[in-house]
């Protein structure tokens, strides 16, 4: 029983708030004193008593280079006596158009649509494609191929791609018909011949890549009515870290093309960096049509996200006024969150991130090999600075925990006591740290998770 007092801004929060992805009656239980953040320095969250947290999820894969980064806080208080906000409607400013720009180079693509989050970019990727095919004589394209398990945020576009029976069940009626093909995971994977091995299942596989050839038979069969494969990159973030074998995203990518219809690649979670390159899938090889940036786009400070597409897109929304793209948001192109985006791009330069992302993965890979003593890890899987435990019932059957068990939710609330913040899914755990994250914080972080793991099973025992 927790007996320390609520404090007057959680009583407060307890009155007027709503927490997305939060079960209610648990955040308004009298015993449970949730979290209340007061500040952040680099990888580190406090709260209002003045506890510190590792930030073991980034802010929910946000965060990139630390929270309150001393040249962020500078550029954005500059940036706040200069232009604050003003319409991207008929406008623009220089802000905006150097961060265009910068997109372009980064996604070969060369037009940028901004908006506020990445669902609100994946939604506009759907409409810009919906839209390109009706007013250029393809309007037969309707079908969209999306990855089983597949999350592109929660619009009712994005949850017709990435269907949840657990989460959409009241919002059945609103969505739209779309097609799957398999999770290209190698753990459950029904094609994978394998038996189990104390590695990343996916170093271990053994198929004949019939995810890609079952994936090939459904566009085949929708061809001339696809519009567009829509994927995650390397990572099926909110799938549980899904991770592809290598070759996979090179494979798939081919597939759309062959039928004439786009390739639309979701890097709201797997750009800036999270999988070890500033996107997870290099555009010169994979060739896609659109790409969409979110999360860390901004550093992980300001909303805001982006829709890069090819020119030959944007040229099919040029000509009479109807070929109009009618959509967008108030705070589109939103001059502080431009500058923020500016910046954190600068910071990946000066500050030789991406090379510090590899000296944090590598060292990720040898501390994280001490899950495997806990007889419930069935796989420990790694991407970048990206790290998943699949938590079992039984190895050999892979029999996993019933969601509503929330396995992962249990351990991570164990490990907030001890001081670290992380957001599994089902019972899947998961770390994303912030690239600020010292050698010595990230052994802190597993180090946590390695004792929360052992603490609950003994608990449930
Ligand atoms: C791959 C992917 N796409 C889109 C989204 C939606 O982004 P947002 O939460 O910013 O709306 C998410 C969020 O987790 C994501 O992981």
């Amino acid at each position: 029983m927790n007996t320390q007092e609520p404090s007057a801004s959680l009583l407060l929060d307890k009155t007027y708030g709503w927490h997305p992805f939060t079960p209610l009656d648990e955040w308004l239980d009298p015993q449970h004193h949730p979290v209340m953040i007061a500040s952040g320095h680099g990888s580190w969250l406090v709260d209002e008593e003045g506890k510190a947290y590792l930030d073991g999820n980034s802010s929910i894969w946000t965060n990139t280079h630390g929270h309150c980064h001393p040249r962020m806080v500078q550029a954005l208080q500059e940036q706040l006596t200069i232009l604050d906000h003003s319409s991207y409607l008929g406008l623009g400013h220089s802000l905006g158009a150097s961060l265009a720009q910068k997109i372009s180079q980064l996604t070969d693509l060369q037009r940028v649509l901004f908006s506020s989050d990445g669902s609100s970019a994946m939604e506009a990727a759907l409409k810009i494609a919906t839209q390109y095919f009706h007013q250029n004589g393809s309007p037969e394209r309707k079908v969209f191929v999306t990855l089983q398990g597949a999350y592109h945020g929660d619009t009712v576009g994005n949850m017709s791609l990435g269907k949840s029976s657990f989460f959409h069940r009241p919002f059945e009626h609103l969505l739209f018909p779309t097609e799957s093909i398999p999770m290209p995971g190698c753990y459950r994977c029904p094609f994978n011949q394998s038996t189990f091995e104390e590695e990343d299942a996916r170093s271990y596989r053994k198929c004949q890549w019939e995810c890609v050839s079952k994936a090939a038979e459904v566009m085949l069969q929708f061809g001339t009515e696809m519009a567009a494969l829509v994927i995650e990159p390397r990572v099926q973030g909110a799938a549980g870290m899904v991770m592809q074998p290598e070759g996979y995203i090179e494979k798939i990518s081919e597939i759309p093309h062959a039928h004439d219809a786009l390739l639309i690649v979701d890097e709201v979670f797997t750009g800036f960096g999270r999988t070890g390159k500033m996107l997870a899938s290099d555009p010169s090889v994979t060739k896609p049509d659109i790409i969409v940036l979110g999360k860390g786009l901004t550093g992980g400070v300001l909303p805001m996200a982006a829709t890069a597409v090819s020119e030959t897109i944007f040229n099919g929304f040029r000509g009479s006024f109807e070929k109009t793209f009618f959509h967008g948001h108030s705070y589109t192109g939103n001059p502080l969150s431009a500058r923020a985006a500016l910046t954190n791009l600068e910071l990946f330069e000066e500050e030789k991130t991406i090379e510090k992302i590899k000296g944090l993965s590598t060292h990720l890979r040898k501390i994280s090999a001490c899950f495997w003593k806990h007889s419930s890890v069935g796989d420990v899987r790694i991407e970048g600075v990206i790290l998943a435990v699949e938590l079992v019932q039984d190895r050999l059957t892979k029999e996993p925990f019933r969601f509503e068990e929330r396995v992962a939710y249990q351990i991570n609330k164990i490990a907030e006591s001890k001081g670290l913040l992380t957001r599994g899914i089902g019972s899947i755990l998961f770390l994303v740290p912030p690239y600020s994250t010292t050698a010595s914080e990230l052994e802190q972080m597993v180090q946590i998770l390695d004792d929360s793991i052992h603490d609950y099973f003994q608990k449930r025992s």
